[in-house]
């Protein structure tokens, strides 16, 4: 029987709580679609620094190491504030595990049902029929990570900084072949962002993401946007796009905007792919819900375990390749949020349920 190694990450504030539902909702569909799960529990965050002294011990790396995939709950909160910033839980754990991993391509589907429209920022007539897209962002290049990157004071007394963009063509490739991936099991649309009248190296990006589309993937339909007006068009007309991608810095804030435009963290997945193939010949990846720990509402059974499960059935998809369960878990939750069981952050004021109840009610629909 096929096995999917997975290290299981929850982390602390409300990213236990959800996880427990994530890994019900798996053994379940696992049991449906006839593979196993060996899955491993680690500590990371706060959660290790009460238990371990540190962020990101090293047991939880090497078991993280052993795994093709990390399923991840929530780190931070107001607890390990006062802490030096280096120590802190999400500079801490998150931020090393994505260089430990080399985690290069962020995938964060936009997905507003339409029974939640009300949720986003945006007139109800501008997304009658909900939110559907996927924002694809290359996490470990650009302006973030180039050198050289410096501060100086100049001899006229002035002070000037320095950050440098860098990307390379096979970057470029890597980033547009997870985008082609995703778009040919999606709408077979994608739109690649950059700012190709300013930059060099959007020059490059436009020209590679051209040329390994026309090469690689001439069935799927390619289009170019500079990222101001891709800013603009995700809040005007968001349902333009079905697949979305671009270099890290515009990623990062179209990423958040796109967000925010689907209204309800609560529900928002994410993954974060690695080089490389595990032993299904697919990438590594780490998944996560979109938001933090809540502080907020720790401990109070009304954590939305809906991105939590999102992202495992992301995980599915990506690093494993088991479409068949990952549509099951997604299609499980939205028709539980279209029936109207809801947590108290997508209830708009009517009755809402406790993460226990939500949980029940997907893996009843589950079967
Ligand atoms: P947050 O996402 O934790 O919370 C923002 C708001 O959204 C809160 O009102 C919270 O109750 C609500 N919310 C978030 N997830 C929810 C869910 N599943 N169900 C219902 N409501 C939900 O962001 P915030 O407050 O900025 O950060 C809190 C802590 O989390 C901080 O320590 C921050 O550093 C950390 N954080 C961790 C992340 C991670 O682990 N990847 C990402 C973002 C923040
Ligand atoms: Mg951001």
């Amino acid at each position: 029987m096929k096995t999917l190694k997975i290290a299981v990450l929850p982390g602390d504030g409300i990213g236990p709580e959800v996880m427990q539902g994530a890994l019900a909702v798996l053994e379940k569909v696992a049991g449906q679609e006839g593979f196993g799960l060996d899955c491993s529990t680690w500590d990371v965050g706060g959660a290790a620094i009460d238990n371990h002294g540190v962020a990101l011990p090293d047991a939880t790396k090497e078991g993280c190491r052993a795994a093709e995939a990390i399923l991840f709950g929530s780190v931070g909160g107001p607890k390990w504030e006062s802490l030096p910033p280096k120590e802190q839980p999400e500079r801490a754990a998150l931020l090393p595990l994505r260089k430990e991993f080399s985690l290069f391509a962020n995938i964060r589907p936009g997905l507003l049902y339409p029974e939640l429209v009300q949720a986003s920022p945006l007139k109800e007539e501008r997304i009658p029929q909900g939110i559907d897209i996927v924002c694809i962002r290359e996490l470990t290049g650009g302006i973030y990570f180039g050198q050289p990157k410096s501060t100086t004071e100049l001899e006229d007394g002035d002070v000037e900084a320095i950050d440098t963009m860098v990307y390379r063509a096979s970057e470029i490739r890597r980033i547009a072949e997870v985008a082609a991936v995703a778009a040919r099991e999606r709408g077979g649309r994608v739109c690649s962002v950059d700012k190709a009248n300013v930059l060099e190296t959007s020059v490059l990006w436009r020209k590679t993401v051209t040329e390994f589309f026309a090469k690689e993937y001439p069935d799927l339909e390619l289009s170019h946007l500079y990222v101001d007006n891709a800013a603009m068009q995700l809040v005007s007309n968001p349902n333009q796009f079905d697949v979305l991608f671009t270099e890290n810095m515009f990623g990062d804030i179209l990423s958040d905007e796109l967000a925010v435009v689907c209204g309800s963290i609560g529900m928002l997945a994410s993954a974060s792919l690695g080089k490389g193939e595990n032993s299904h010949g697919l990438p590594f990846g780490l998944y996560e819900p979109a938001g933090g720990s809540a502080p907020d509402i720790v401990g109070q059974d009304k954590a939305n375990p809906c991105a939590q499960i999102l992202s495992a059935a992301m995980m599915l998809r990506y690093s494993f390749g088991e479409t068949a369960a990952a549509d099951r878990i997604e299609n499980a939750v939205k028709k539980v949020v279209k029936s109207g069981v809801r947590t108290g952050d997508i209830a708009f004021g009517a009755d809402a349920v406790g993460t226990h109840k939500m949980v029940e009610a997907i893996m009843a629909e589950l079967g």
